[in-house]
């Protein structure tokens, strides 16, 4: 795996745009697959995409944006759903189509329906070809995608319950822990794993302690993150805070 380590956030959103800009025109691909995080981490690399687009460098109108994970039952465009989220952070200011986006349906009424979707969405994702460059966060207890410690290293796109940690840090988003829904629909670690090229962004101190662990730590279920360690194009760009307990 390839570390680097940026003294800003400002630097990681820029050297981290690079990757993304290098792997999507080196696939070659007429349309090329992105893989899209949410939460906070990605939003200063998507507003340096949005300049690499402004500058000619990058063009996303035959791409495909596929989400990592989406809540379970949110109303139909709610503003923190992470379609909505990544309409407004990456179709508007990246001019990727709406219609070139894909997010798993948490939508589902019950169960099976849920189960349904998400069967869908791998099919989907394997008949667009699979992602060139997969953009990841991580959660402060090495949660990846919304795979919280605990899950399976070949799991595909499935229904999980959030971790209380995961609901109490997204509380930010919501108006309060008890309005963060406790169920999800996200991408496998086995699903992240098959992307071309894995790129993890993270700043700031809360980060240092699951970076180390995923990144220098067991390749364990108990830190979804590891499974960075396993993947043969992996990039992890830091801010100083983020990589303090590297060795
Ligand atoms: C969201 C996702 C999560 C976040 C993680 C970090 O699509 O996949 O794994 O990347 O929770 O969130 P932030 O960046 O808000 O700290």
């Amino acid at each position: 795996m390839e570390v680097l380590v940026l003294p800003t956030p400002a630097e990681v959103a820029r050297r981290a745009a690079e990757v993304v800009v290098d792997g999507l025109v080196g696939a070659g691909r007429p349309e090329p697959v992105l893989g899209l995080a949410t939460g906070s981490s990605p939003l200063g690399l998507y507003a340096e995409l949005a300049n690499a687009v402004a500058a000619g460098r990058l063009d996303l109108t035959h791409a495909r944006g596929f989400a990592l994970d989406e809540y379970v039952g949110l109303t139909p465009g709610h503003p923190q759903s992470y379609r909505e989220v990544l309409l407004r952070e990456v179709c508007a200011p990246l001019g990727l189509p709406p219609e070139r986006l894909h997010v798993p349906d948490g939508s589902g009424v019950d169960e099976a329906a849920l189960v349904a979707g998400a069967a869908a969405y791998e099919r989907l994702l394997e008949g667009a070809g699979g992602v060139d460059v997969q953009i990841l966060g991580i959660g402060a207890n090495g949660h990846l995608g919304f795979n919280e410690p605990g899950s399976a290293l070949s799991s595909r796109t499935r229904v999980k319950r959030l971790s209380d940690r995961t609901r109490a840090d997204n509380a930010r988003f919501f108006d309060g822990t008890e309005e963060v829904p406790t169920h999800c629909v996200t991408q496998g670690l086995g699903t992240v794993l098959d992307a071309r090229r894995l790129l993890l962004v993270a700043s700031g101190v809360a980060k240092a302690e699951a970076v180390a662990a995923a990144l220098e730590g067991p390749l364990s279920a108990s830190c979804p993150a590891s499974v960075l360690q396993w993947h043969a194009d992996a990039v992890a760009v830091l801010d100083e805070d983020a990589a303090r307990l590297l060795r």
